[in-house]
């Protein structure tokens, strides 16, 4: 069975926190290695460039197979016309969200959810803001003036402008985004930490629980767990700490 995401309803229990686990991995082999070991809590995953590029659609029909939802991270930045063919290529597969950058602007985002609304209507469109990677500094020596928070309030009210589903950020955003009021958008949120991980290559972090307290309710883990000795107990630890944040 594949979830869809409905606007905020991506599983059974909507309600609960969820990782979504990205499969930044070299082969196949290696991320069924970790699904695997992970097990059943595992609900969703996440492809991006590394193996999409490589793999393709078959990687992507062989985890819907087993009745992953799948979040194709492929971060489109083009014009609008590339982009909504870009949409309608990826239009028969079996994915719950894809993401484009909301840095393209208005039209170029109006024309992937015109696309989308045609031929793929099950796919939820999400919109990067700035990179968690990115702090003040590097946003604003590609020209971007101010702080990272305030801009991304800017962007996320482009994409919901243009009809676009939610958007990804860091938690940090999270509470700046519900007082812009543009809290009906389905915010994704990379940058998560446990406290005793490495940052790695990511700038606006918040750890699990701190994300949950947020308000984050899907949130992208990748390294932490696919590079921990023991991915799933990694996985149990994070998905722990994050309901007993939610509990309380
Ligand atoms: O390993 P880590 O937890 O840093 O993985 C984060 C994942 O989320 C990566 O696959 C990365 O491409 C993605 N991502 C991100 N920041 C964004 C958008 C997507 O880190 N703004």
């Amino acid at each position: 069975m594949c979830f869809k995401l409905g606007p905020m309803n991506a599983n059974p229990s909507p309600t609960l926190p969820e990782i979504i686990l990205p499969l930044d991995l070299d082969t196949p082999r290696e991320a069924w290695r970790v699904i695997e070991r992970i097990g059943g809590d595992l609900k969703w995953v996440k492809v991006g460039l590394q193996m999409y590029l490589r793999w393709g659609d078959g990687f992507v029909k062989e985890l819907a197979k087993e009745g992953f939802s799948i979040f194709l991270d492929l971060k489109l930045f083009d014009i609008p016309n590339t982009v909504a063919s870009a949409i309608r290529s990826i239009g028969d597969l079996p994915v719950a969200l894809t993401t484009l950058h909301t840095l393209g602007g208005v039209p170029m985002m109006r024309a992937a959810v015109e696309a989308r609304d045609r031929v793929a209507p099950h796919i939820r469109l999400l919109g990067v803001t700035i990179l968690t990677s990115m702090d003040d500094a590097t946003m604003n020596r590609v020209g971007i003036p101010g702080g990272v928070g305030p801009e991304v309030v800017r962007l996320a009210g482009l994409a919901r402008e243009s009809g676009v589903d939610g958007v990804v950020c860091s938690p940090q955003e999270l509470g700046l985004l519900q007082a812009a009021g543009v809290g009906d958008l389905t915010f994704v949120t990379p940058g998560v930490r446990p406290a005793d991980a490495s940052a790695d290559d990511q700038s606006r972090i918040m750890t699990p629980g701190e994300a949950v307290r947020a308000g984050a309710r899907y949130l992208v883990i990748g390294r932490p767990i696919t590079a921990a000795p023991d991915p799933a107990a990694a996985f149990r630890a994070i998905n722990e700490e994050m309901l007993q944040a939610f509990r309380a």
